[in-house]
């Protein structure tokens, strides 16, 4: 595939295939910068060799907007060129290592794509994974190039007194002219992806562990100065990152000094740098009045996965970035594992599980769907910054984590150990870490049906698993039929079965109860779970000794990312419901209904109407009372599928009719449950101090979900006492979870109270800048009820407080918008998606990495009804039509356009 750059220069793909070995290895860099922001200098030393392995070829380094100033080899001028942005040198020695020597200059100040060296807030921050170190000074940038690393940084004193980079402070002083220097010395060969610096005024928040093997190591979390205050969190998350991977994996912090640093303009979350993890702020910042509970446990996770990429990524990394899985899946896998072993109750590990499922649904399966699915290991790519997906990271988790359900917990970490004991120190594939784990455990069914499982790497799309059983009294039998199938996807026609591990139980259709699993010819006891390994395109089981009649609970934890079909009548639902002893099939059975009467609905003839029957509502008012069940789960269970969830199970999205049937049901759960509503939250509004742990954050989570609803009936009633109640509560709370939920139930239901609540929140925190996103966010993510959503979102960018040019910002007006509110988005009259293009095409000329991701907003348009498609590929035809879009954008609505 060719696309057009521009007139002349097409965009090059990348193919998995075409891969080769470096032709040089850069065994060691000398860095020395003297930053400023309009015109920063650099100098770069490197000691260089050829690649015996390769045949004998130019050196070809790459290099993005820099300016050359000079180039010596060993000390010496030499001959060059520059092709294609690539600093080309024919003539170097063919023996032997060399000297050389790069000087270039770039400009921090002018860097909107915040990849390179940028500045924010007057400091300098770098970001280079994947390609941004190319943007600081000319090199092999690929992640199989690893080199040992020295850098000397030089600033205005008072301007920038900390100057930080990767490794150990070795050497610092005072320079002529109010300057200063620090050079830093990184101990660990890594791949350039991995360097940082960081210069400007900052403070920090330290402190001093000891490892179990004895060894001291300084753990640092530097912010601006006003924000020391919210920096105990992320403190905490990560000296138990620490401690969990040596508990977990046997995996020490092999650092002396481990460094966080917060900086409020990131693309992304947080980045890995060896030694120098730099974060978006809204990972790393947080205390009681300014962060939710939501909020405290994304910096926990995201603190988690930057650390735990410590060694998987930075001492094992990718060879290339079509491995890129084998990082990021793997270290998702890690961080969800640290969260659920940082709950203190089991039923906190089933809501953690619940919720990854529930993005990995919302957000993976539609991609998988959909013009941009890829497999977890991708063939080609034109941009890599387009590969960071839901795919390679949520699926690519769900891959590990198969592979951890077929060897068991031990073995996996058995594999772990045998993973770094082969490749510590290199940079290798999807299939060494596979071929690992399953050499840890050679008689597992993995180690068996290694090549098949690999598929899962190779084969993009969600396959489908067909269920159906048959209960033969007579005999007490029970046989469980499974067809597996996957639909095709781009570039890929037929697929090959896959190894889907299958977890399930039986629970009687009666009774209730857990029945005993007694496989046929099989000798093992009976159990009351049974993990069934299929290989198949078709395959039965039985189990005998079956004294009722059962309703299956299939896929137990969600065992495999499939999308499971079966038959399941209300009334079998209904048992699962009440009685499954496995959580997530428990919350799954409710999940099933609600989207079975959502579903009945939209197709149903007439104005949109909530069709929910009594035994639902009685069944959700069970779970709502439930005296055990503990309060995050039950706030799970009565939230109904997302708008998003509920498309991605109709062949024709009329988004327009899902949003009305939803908020349909919505109220009628409001005013059928109200009573329950109302002792929900009375029971749960209440929770001492603060403290964000996962029982009292549930309770805060159910109390927030029954003030809205209580709200939502409110505003059928006309009754006034719930929004008094709500903006009561708004105005007293002591947290910012509960603060929040307040001020959502009245803007959501569109309360009038929500105006003035907007303007005290405003003006309550308008000097920060994390809570005014959720400001923007919440009005942009508002219920849209007759289309004033996008009117009002036309307003936030006019706001004093609104730039386009930070990445949060923009994503909380521009993202919550398109992305995250199809009732208000999907407009007839296609005004949302005429926004949605000349805020791609305005984002483009900014930062193409973030422009991207919005423009897959539109990823599904072929599934929608008229008017909508229609409007939606204009706008995408509209964005294509700009000649010079960047390869980001490019890539992603030429897919989105291709037949
Ligand atoms: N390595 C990534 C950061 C990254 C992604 C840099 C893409 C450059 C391009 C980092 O480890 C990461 O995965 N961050 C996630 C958060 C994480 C908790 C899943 C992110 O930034 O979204
Ligand atoms: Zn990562």
């Amino acid at each position: 595939m060719l696309l057009l750059r521009d007139a002349n220069t097409p965009a090059a793909v990348i193919r998995r295939e075409d891969y080769s070995a470096p032709a040089f290895w850069i065994d060691t860099v000398h860095l020395c910068f003297d930053l400023d922001p309009a015109k920063t200098r650099v100098l770069n030393t490197m000691t260089l060799r050829r690649n015996p392995d390769v045949p004998a070829q130019a050196l070809r380094l790459d290099g993005d907007e820099l300016n050359l100033a000079r180039v010596l080899v060993n000390g010496a001028g030499t001959s060059f060129k520059l092709d294609a942005g690539q600093l080309v040198l024919e003539n170097l020695p063919l023996e032997g290592r060399f000297e050389l020597e790069i000087f270039t200059t770039c400009a921090p100040a002018k860097n909107t794509k915040l990849m390179g060296l940028y500045v924010s807030n007057d400091s300098f921050f770098t970001q280079c994974e994947a390609e941004g170190f190319r943007r600081i000074t000319y090199f092999l940038d690929r992640p199989d190039v690893m080199a040992s690393f020295t850098v000397t940084l030089r600033a205005d004193k008072t301007k920038y007194p900390v100057l930080l980079s990767n490794g150990n402070l070795t050497d610092s002083g005072a320079l002529d002219d109010g300057r200063h220097f620090a050079t830093w010395v990184d101990p660990h060969k890594k791949p350039c992806y991995l360097f940082a610096l960081v210069a400007g005024q900052l403070v920090c928040r330290e402190q001093r562990i000891t490892s179990r093997a004895g060894k001291d190591h300084l753990l640092q979390v530097y912010v601006r100065p006003g924000d020391m205050d919210k920096t105990e969190h992320a403190m905490t998350s990560l000296i138990n990152s620490v401690i969990w991977d040596e508990a977990r994996f046997g995996l020490p912090l092999d650092l002396e000094r481990f460094m966080i640093v917060a900086t409020s303009d990131f693309n992304m979350g947080a980045m890995e740098n060896k030694g120098l993890n730099v974060f978006n702020t809204k990972y790393v910042l947080a205390n009681q009045a300014t962060a939710t509970d939501v909020d405290f446990a994304n910096i926990e996770g995201v603190v988690g996965h930057e650390y735990f990429h410590n060694w998987t990524g930075n001492r094992i990394t990718c060879r290339d970035w079509f491995q890129l899985s084998l990082k990021e899946g793997l270290t998702v896998f890690r961080d969800q594992e640290f969260s659920m072993d940082l709950c203190a109750e089991p039923s906190a590990r089933a809501v953690k599980r619940i919720e990854d499922v529930r993005v990995l649904r919302t957000a993976q399966f539609p991609e998988d769907a959909g013009p941009m699915a890829h497999p977890v290991r991708p063939d080609s790519y034109i941009e890599i910054n387009n590969f960071y997906t839901v795919t390679i990271y949520e699926k690519g988790a769900e891959v590990v984590r198969m592979m951890q359900t077929l060897v068991g917990r031990s073995g996996f970490a058995k594999g772990m150990t045998l993973y770094f004991a082969r490749h510590d120190g290199s940079a290798v594939t999807c299939d060494d870490f596979a071929q690992a784990v399953a050499d840890a455990n050679p008689d597992s069914a993995l180690a068996k049906l290694l090549q098949q499982f690999k598929r899962w790497y190779s084969q993009a799309g969600t396959p489908r698993l067909t269920t159906s059983t048959h209960y033969d009294a007579a005999t007490q039998t029970c046989t469980l039929n499974f067809v597996q199938s996957c639909p095709a996807t781009p570039g890929q026609e037929a697929k090959e079965p896959f190894v889907i591990p299958v977890s399930l139980g039986l629970v009687g259709a009666s009774s209730g109860a857990a029945l005993p699993l007694q496989l046929q010819g099989s000798s093992a006891a009976a159990s009351d779970s049974h993990l069934f390994v299929m290989t198949q395109a078709a395959e039965s089981i039985t189990f005998e000794n079956v004294t009722e009649e059962p309703v299956p609970s299939i896929l137990r934890g969600f065992s495999a990312p499939v999308i499971v079909d079966f038959d399941y009548t209300d009334a079998q639902l209904l048992k699962l419901l009440a009685n499954d002893p496995d959580p997530f099939n428990r919350w799954e059975a409710g999940q099933r209904l609600a989207l079975r009467s959502a579903i009945q609905s939209i197709m149903a003839a007439g104005p949109a109407a909530s069709s929910l029957d009594a035994a639902f509502i009685s069944a959700m008012r069970s779970v709502l009372r439930h005296p055990t069940l503990d309060a995050a789960f039950k706030e799970l269970v009565l939230t109904l599928p997302s708008e998003t969830y509920i498309a991605e199970q109709l062949d024709v999205v009329d988004p327009q009719r899902i949003h009305a049937v939803r908020e349909a049901m919505r109220e009628q759960l409001a005013n059928e449950l109200a009573a329950d509503w109302q002792w929900a939250f009375e029971a749960h509004c209440q929770n001492g101090g603060y403290r964000p742990d996962t029982l009292s954050s549930g309770r805060r989570a159910l109390a927030g979900l029954a003030l809205n609803y209580l709200c939502l009936a409110a505003r059928a009633s006309g009754d006034a006492v719930w929004p008094g109640r709500a903006y009561q509560r708004f105005k007293d709370a002591d947290n910012m979870t509960d603060r929040f939920n307040a001020l959502s139930a009245l803007v959501h239901t569109g309360h009038a109270l929500a105006t003035p609540a907007l303007a005290r929140f405003h003006s309550l925190f308008k000097s920060e800048e994390l809570v005014l996103d959720k400001w923007f966010a919440l009005q942009a993510g508002c219920t849209d009820r007759g289309g004033q959503v996008l009117p009002a979102v036309r307003q936030l960018l006019k706001h004093p407080d609104f730039n386009i040019r930070n990445p949060n910002r923009a994503r909380s007006v521009i993202f919550s918008y398109c992305s995250a509110n199809p009732g208000a988005f999907h407009r007839a009259d296609a005004a949302g998606y005429v926004f949605w293009a000349d805020q791609v095409l305005a984002l483009d000329a900014i930062n193409p990495q973030v422009a991207a991701r919005l423009a897959r907003a539109l990823d599904r348009w072929k599934k929608l009804a008229e008017p909508y498609q229609h409007a939606a590929c204009e706008a995408l035809k509209r964005v294509a039509a700009k000649p010079d879009l960047s390869n980001d954008v490019r890539e992603v609505v030429s897919r989105a356009l291709a037949d």
